[in-house]
């Protein structure tokens, strides 16, 4: 098995990232490549899936695959359970990182910064554009408490479509969207021989700064 790991090795020569292909301000770049990435990662790989890493309050670090459901100027947006671990890790600890990785793409993209709910409005908006079930959903499972077994995820599911089998349901409360506002975006290209390209780009006095970083 050690062996095997070790022999493990792919090599990255798809494409760089140099300084002339990078523009000013990182939103851009990272907008580029997702549209890139969309294109080209094939399922099972979701383009906008990546992995969220909060701090608990004893700082320990935990993360989780998540999905990325809105971009604009100002961040990055997901949408979970605001009672689960990760709600009450960054109710203690605002700060937290998101890492993208496109494989077909020998990218990498690494987001840092704080994190604020988003309006009841704007989670209210996404809740009701999703299937009825991922509703209902949102409602019947009290995000990572520990239950006793399937059936009784599967009974809280059925109370929840009694509640609501006269009227849609409307957004939870315990339930909605984070933003994470960047202080440090890095684009990683895979190139040969692991002299990867990393440009760095980090908020100074909120102007975006751009650095080579060593791969
Ligand atoms: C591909 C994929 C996408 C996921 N998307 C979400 C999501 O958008 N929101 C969410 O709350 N959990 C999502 N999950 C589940 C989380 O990984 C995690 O199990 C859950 O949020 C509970 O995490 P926590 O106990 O650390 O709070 C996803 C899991 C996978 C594998």
């Amino acid at each position: 098995m050690t062996q095997t790991l070790a022999a493990m090795r792919r090599e990255y020569a798809r494409d760089g990232l140099t300084e002339e292909q990078a523009p000013a301000e990182p939103f851009e770049l990272f907008r580029k490549w997702f549209e890139q990435a969309v294109k080209t990662e094939q399922l099972p790989v979701e383009a906008n899936s990546m992995v969220l890493a909060t701090v608990d309050q004893d700082g320990r670090p935990h993360c989780r695959v998540l999905l990325l459901k809105g971009l604009d100027d100002q961040g990055f947006t997901f949408f979970t359970n605001y009672d689960s671990a990760k709600g009450q890790q960054l109710a203690v600890n605002p700060f937290a990182a998101m890492t993208f990785f496109w494989p077909a793409l020998e990218r990498q993209v690494r987001i840092e910064g704080r994190v604020e709910r988003v309006t009841p409005q704007e989670s209210d908006a996404y809740y009701q554009v999703r299937p009825l079930g991922s509703r209902l959903g949102a409602w019947a499972s009290p995000q990572s408490q520990v239950i006793a077994d399937r059936a009784e995820l599967e009974g809280l599911l059925k109370s929840t479509e009694q509640r609501f089998s006269d009227a849609q349901p409307h957004c939870p409360e315990h339930w909605g969207g984070y933003r994470l506002l960047p202080e440090r975006i890095e684009f990683w290209q895979g190139r040969p021989s692991r002299l990867h390209d990393r440009l760095n780009y980090r908020l100074q006095d909120n102007v975006w700064q751009r650095e080579r970083l060593a791969p």
